[in-house]
């Protein structure tokens, strides 16, 4: 028996091959006047492109888009974008342009355009995380959800092997995540299905080919998928644990998430049934976890965390905070079987169903 609650989050996306050739007329037909592209130092010269095609009705640009989204990087955005009376933002990059994007929105409410250049999936979403002197603070808003999302395969084709393969798994976490979230729906979890099919199929022909057209658009069709199920329901186990080992040891974050990925999915499988069942079929295989420990393996991602240089002394220290607070896991969190997970995963070993012991 269905029992559910589904609410869609409003946005237009466009999706295709040369689609940011549109942007003009995507431009005019929201009526917009003054927009300013963003982006990171390394992306300028495709703000600047940008910039070149919108013509007139580009304000200027705010080339400063840093990682994890500081606030005094948003302030000095803000301050620039209220001198040229901007009215609209378009954001060309990956998670941290967006990231910017949605932190201007908050405080100004303008539209933002986004045309993403990896597989992050912040697009489809309204939660910002920023950081404030280091320290991390995440809300959901819908203030910050954008308004318009361009998916230009062309602006995917140069994003790097090794890049592709993270970006993607990371992006795989939010379906999986949410086929066994406390808030799953049916109609999320068929895009979250149809999603690990699309990204387990392209990302070893990424690898392969990093020019396979196909392969690129099945990916960023996956991405779209997967940020959408991130902006529709709670996370879980892997998160917790991702946020937690990256937090006290700074690794990196789509890397970290790579890693952890097939050990929480088998963590999880005892209690999921119904998700294991989806994911059988998405992946073709008996082994979910196995099968995305050897997804990793074809593109080259790293899959222990010694490699991303954990040290192996804060692995008890690493179990006692991810158990501390509570959060949401459709399995009991049990502090030895959660050790023996983290145990794996800094190994790089292969993935092991966790039961529980029962005694006496
Ligand atoms: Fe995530």
């Amino acid at each position: 028996m269905f029992e559910f609650t589904y609410s869609a989050n409003p946005a237009r996306v466009i999706f295709g091959s040369g689609t940011l050739g549109r942007l003009p007329e995507i431009v005019e037909e929201m009526g917009l006047q003054r927009v300013v592209v963003l982006s990171t130092p390394q992306q300028k010269d495709d703000a600047e492109r940008l910039q070149a095609v919108i013509g007139k009705r580009c304000a200027g640009i705010f080339p400063d888009a840093q990682m994890h989204t500081p606030v005094h990087v948003t302030e000095k955005a803000v301050d620039m974008v209220l001198a040229l009376q901007a009215d609209g933002l378009v954001a060309v990059g990956g998670g941290s342009t967006t990231g910017l994007g949605k932190a201007i929105a908050l405080r100004t409410d303008l539209v933002q355009i986004v045309a993403p250049t990896t597989y992050a999936g912040s697009e489809m979403t309204p939660i910002l995380g920023e950081t404030r002197d280091g320290n991390k603070m995440t809300q959901t808003n819908a203030k910050v959800l954008p308004e318009v999302v361009i998916y230009d395969v062309d602006l995917t084709m140069s994003l790097p092997v090794k890049l592709s393969g993270t970006s993607g798994i990371n992006a795989i976490a939010h379906a999986i995540e949410a086929l066994y979230s406390r808030d799953a729906n049916p109609v999320i979890s068929l895009l979250a299905k149809e999603a690990v099919s699309e990204f387990s199929k392209a990302l070893p022909a990424i690898s392969a080919n990093p020019g396979d057209r196909t392969a690129r658009s099945g990916a960023l069709y996956g991405a779209w998928l997967c940020g959408t199920c991130l902006g529709a329901v709670g996370m879980a186990l892997h998160h917790k644990l991702c946020h937690t080992l990256g937090g006290m040891f700074d690794l990196p974050h789509a890397e970290t998430h790579t890693v952890i990925l097939p050990h929480a999915l088998a963590y999880n499988a005892p209690a999921v049934p119904e998700a294991m069942r989806a994911l059988r079929e998405a992946l073709d295989t008996n082994d979910p976890p196995r099968a995305l420990y050897d997804l990793a393996g074809k593109v080259g991602a790293p899959r222990s965390l010694k490699e991303l240089g954990m040290p192996e002394s804060g692995i008890a220290q690493a179990v006692e905070r991810a158990i501390a607070n509570p959060y949401w896991n459709p399995r009991e969190l049990e502090p030895d079987l959660i050790l023996a997970l983290i145990e794996n995963a800094f190994a790089g070993r292969l993935p092991e169903y966790q039961h529980t012991e029962h005694h006496g």
